[in-house]
C-alpha cells in the first residue's frame, strides 16, 4: 500500500547568530541559541511517498541516485511516530541560480520534515515540525518559519525548537551572497563543531558570547538598527570562525576570496555605506543589508568578483506543502 505523495519546499537560512556546538550529538541539541533570516533565493522542494511494497529507502537528489545513510535514521524517527515500517521514496531538487554551493542542509531537512511526517499520516504544528526538523540537521531547525527566526536552544528534545521572531518583516533587509568558491566544503559542520567543542580553551567564552549577542540582537532587529543588527552578526560570525583557528587541529573556512570580499564591506562602511559579512561553514560571504544600498555594494563587489557570482535575497518564507497527490 502506497501513502499520498507529499511536496514540500523550505527555504535556506543564514544564522545572524551562529550556532556552533552540540550539547547533544544525537538528538542536536545546541550549546547556545542562535537567529537567522529564511531567505527567498535558494530552497529545496523534496516528494515524499512510503510504500508497504518497499523495504528500504531511495534518494533521488538533484536527479541523481544518492545513498540514504543519513535519510534513513531521519526516516526512522517519522516511522516510529506515525507506527509505520515501509520504504520511503524521496525525490529532491534544491533551487539555487547557479550551481553556487548554497545547496544547505537547513532547508533540506525542513522540507524532508514537512513531505515526509505528511505523507506518513502525522499532523505536525509548527514547534513539532522545527524538533522534527532538528534531528536531521541544527539549522533546520529554523527554516521551518520564515523571516527572522529565534532556535531556543533548550536541553532537551521537548524544549529545543524555534520561534518566529517577525515572519514577514517590513524593514527592507537584505543578504547579498558573495559566491567565492563552488567547490564542496572540506570540513563539514558536524566534524567543525566536534572538533571545537571538544578542543578549544575558548569554547565556553563562545556560548556566552553567542548568549549576549542573541539578547542583543532581538531589540536591534525589531527597532531596524542596521547598524546594531549588522555590527552584532559580524562580531558573532568573526568570534565564531576565531574558535577554529584556536582548536587541535585548527582549520578555517576563510580562502583569498573571502578575505577579499570582506575587506570590501570593510571598505564600503569606511565610505559610510552600512554593510555587514557573515560566514558559514564554507568560504563564501553574505552581505547584510538594506535595500537601498544594494547597488553601491554590488558596484564595490563586482571589482573583484563576476557578477553572476553575487546574489541578492530578501526575507523568505517558512516551509509549505505545495502538492499532494
Ligand atoms: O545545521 P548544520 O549542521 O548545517 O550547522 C550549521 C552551522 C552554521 O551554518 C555555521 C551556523 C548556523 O547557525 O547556521
Amino acid at each position: 500500500m502506497k501513502t499520498p505523495r507529499v511536496t514540500a519546499r523550505a527555504h535556506t537560512n543564514i544564522a545572524l547568530v551562529k550556532y556552533w556546538g552540540k550539547r547533544d550529538e544525537d538528538l542536536i541539541i545546541p550549546m547556545n541559541g542562535s537567529l537567522s533570516l529564511t531567505l527567498d533565493e535558494f530552497y529545496t522542494e523534496t516528494t515524499v511517498q512510503f510504500d508497504s511494497k518497499q523495504q528500504t529507502d531511495h534518494l533521488i537528489l538533484d536527479g541523481v541516485t544518492q545513498p540514504t545513510t543519513r535519510v534513513t535514521p531521519f526516516l526512522d524517527i517519522i516511522r516510529n511516530q506515525a507506527g509505520i515500517t515501509a520504504g520511503a521514496a524521496v525525490i529532491s531538487t534544491n533551487h539555487v541560480p547557479t550551481a553556487a554551493g548554497l545547496a544547505s542542509s537547513a532547508s533540506a531537512y525542513a522540507a524532508l520534515a514537512a513531505a515526509a511526517s505528511k505523507a506518513a499520516g502525522l499532523t505536525l504544528n509548527r514547534q513539532a515540525l522545527s524538533r522534527l526538523a532538528r534531528r536531521g540537521s541544527g539549522s533546520a531547525t529554523r527554516s521551518v518559519f520564515g523571516g527572522f527566526v529565534e532556535w531556543q536552544a533548550g536541553t532537551n528534545d521537548a524544549t529545543s525548537y524555534a520561534v518566529p521572531i517577525d515572519e514577514h518583516p517590513t524593514w527592507p533587509i537584505r543578504m547579498v551572497t558573495v559566491v567565492v568558491d563552488r567547490a564542496e566544503k572540506k570540513i563539514g559542520s558536524r566534524a567543525g563543531m566536534q572538533t571545537v567543542v571538544k578542543t578549544s580553551p575558548f569554547y565556553q567564552e563562545w556560548v556566552k558570547k553567542a548568549q549576549a549577542d542573541l539578547a542583543a540582537i532581538k531589540p536591534a532587529i525589531a527597532a531596524h538598527d542596521i547598524q546594531q543588527t549588522g555590527a552584532i552578526a559580524e562580531s558573532n560570525a568573526m568570534a565564531m570562525h576565531a574558535l577554529n583557528l584556536t582548536a587541535t587541529p585548527h582549520f578555517t573556512y576563510f580562502t583569498a576570496g573571502s578575505l577579499t570580499a570582506m575587506h570590501c564591506v570593510e571598505e564600503l562602511r569606511a565610505k559610510g555605506i552600512p554593510c555587514y559579512y557573515t560566514m558559514d561553514a564554507g568560504p563564501n560571504v553574505k552581505v547584510l543589508c538594506e535595500e537601498q544600498h544594494v547597488t553601491a555594494i554590488l558596484t564595490a563587489l563586482q571589482a573583484h568578483f563576476d557578477k553572476n557570482d553575487l546574489l541578492v535575497a530578501h526575507p523568505g518564507p517558512g516551509v509549505q506543502i505545495i502538492r499532494e497527490d
